[in-house]
């Protein structure tokens, strides 16, 4: 009877925890570079989600483990691996898809980083036009700044560009910025939101700490020591992980969070805000990033006003963001141009 009990109680509570996973729509999702450091956990993260009914894992190795592991999770979506860039066209019937390319290790410059992922994002990208043109690429791949110029070029070669259906994924910067500010300030966590708009990649990140909400007020020293910091995350991880890395954990958090937020826009959701790198023309550059309105079609409208009312220390940091983020987004589609 004590077995019988506490079967029936386990498997009420399995019943439970399955309740809180059932699909409530369903949506098919790839990630591209699924076994590595930022994919694995990503795909986990993707696995945990009542909107996916289809989990699509890529990568040029190592993705069948990585698969099997997965799909002993009792959560609704079926995961399925793809080896190879013969795999790819049948991988890619995905909503979302998101790229990824090699790490910044320590001592790789950002040049070196280029050459390697923009080839890799081109080849991605074009797949995605062959196979999938409808759905939402999100391009977590470095130099983002550059990348996403590569990947609209590509989809403008063949004939598929969506503007609002391509965005560089900029979360983390988001997700970063919300956690110091919190922590600096006393504030609790869940309720702080920190617009972060410009680029993805040193001084062109610019968090609009006079936007803060709830609003918060700080210092010219906690505004000068909260801005660098948040430029400079990322080289925190890097060098804290020696040679293993970079962002990978808070990435894969902050790029789930993003694939979650576009599902709940596909899903009818009328509600849903993200900062993203995307087409834009909120200043003279061609891309840049903002909070933007998630819809069913991707963006529906760019927010202007986070940029209105700007102090002098973030009017500043705008304009001397311009000539890199400008360079970054010139370099990207020269390649892609070069290319074709
Ligand atoms: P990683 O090296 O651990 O994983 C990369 C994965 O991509 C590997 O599994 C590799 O086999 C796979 N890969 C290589 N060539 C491929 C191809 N042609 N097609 C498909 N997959 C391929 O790197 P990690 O740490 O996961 O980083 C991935 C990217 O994300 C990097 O470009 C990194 O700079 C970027 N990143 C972006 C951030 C953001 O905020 N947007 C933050 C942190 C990293």
């Amino acid at each position: 009877a004590l077995h019988a009990s506490f079967a029936s109680k386990a498997q009420k509570e399995s019943q439970n925890f399955n309740y809180r996973f059932q699909p409530q729509a369903s949506y098919k999702v790839a990630v591209l570079g699924a076994a590595g450091g930022i994919g694995q956990p990503l795909a986990l993260l993707i696995k945990m989600s009542p909107l996916v009914s289809d989990l699509h894992l890529y990568d040029i190795a190592n993705v069948k483990g990585v698969a099997a592991d997965l799909s002993h999770c009792n959560t609704p979506s079926q995961v399925r691996d793809f080896t190879g860039a013969s795999e790819l066209g049948n991988c890619l019937k995905g909503v979302d898809v998101v790229p990824a390319g090699v790490p910044r290790k320590p001592g790789m410059t950002r040049d070196d980083l280029f050459n390697i992922n923009a080839g890799i994002v081109r080849d991605l990208v074009s797949a995605v036009a062959d196979n999938c043109p409808g759905a939402f690429i999100q391009i977590i791949s470095n130099p983002v700044n550059s990348t996403v110029p590569i990947a609209a070029e590509v989809l403008k070669q063949k004939g598929v560009y969506d503007p609002k259906k391509l965005f560089g994924v900029t979360t983390l910067d988001v997700v970063r910025a919300n956690t110091f500010v919190a922590q600096r300030k006393n504030l609790k966590l869940i309720d702080v939101d920190v617009p972060v708009v410009g680029g993805h990649a040193g001084i062109t990140i610019l968090p609009l700490l006079s936007k803060t909400r709830p609003s918060a007020s700080f210092t010219d020293e906690e505004i000068e020591e909260l801005t660098v910091r948040i430029q400079n995350a990322g080289t925190e991880v890097v060098e804290a992980k020696a040679g293993a890395g970079s962002a990978t954990l808070s990435m894969a958090y902050a790029a789930a969070r993003f694939v979650e937020s576009s599902l709940r826009a596909l899903d009818g959701d009328g509600d849903v805000y993200e900062c993203a790198y995307v087409q834009s023309d909120l200043t003279d550059l061609p891309y840049f990033a903002s909070r933007v309105k998630l819809g069913r079609k991707g963006v529906e409208a760019l927010i202007p006003s986070d940029l209105q009312g700007l102090t002098d220390y973030e009017q500043k940091a705008l304009e001397a963001l311009k000539p890199e983020l400008k360079a970054s987004i010139e370099k990207g589609v020269a390649f892609a141009q070069k290319q074709a």
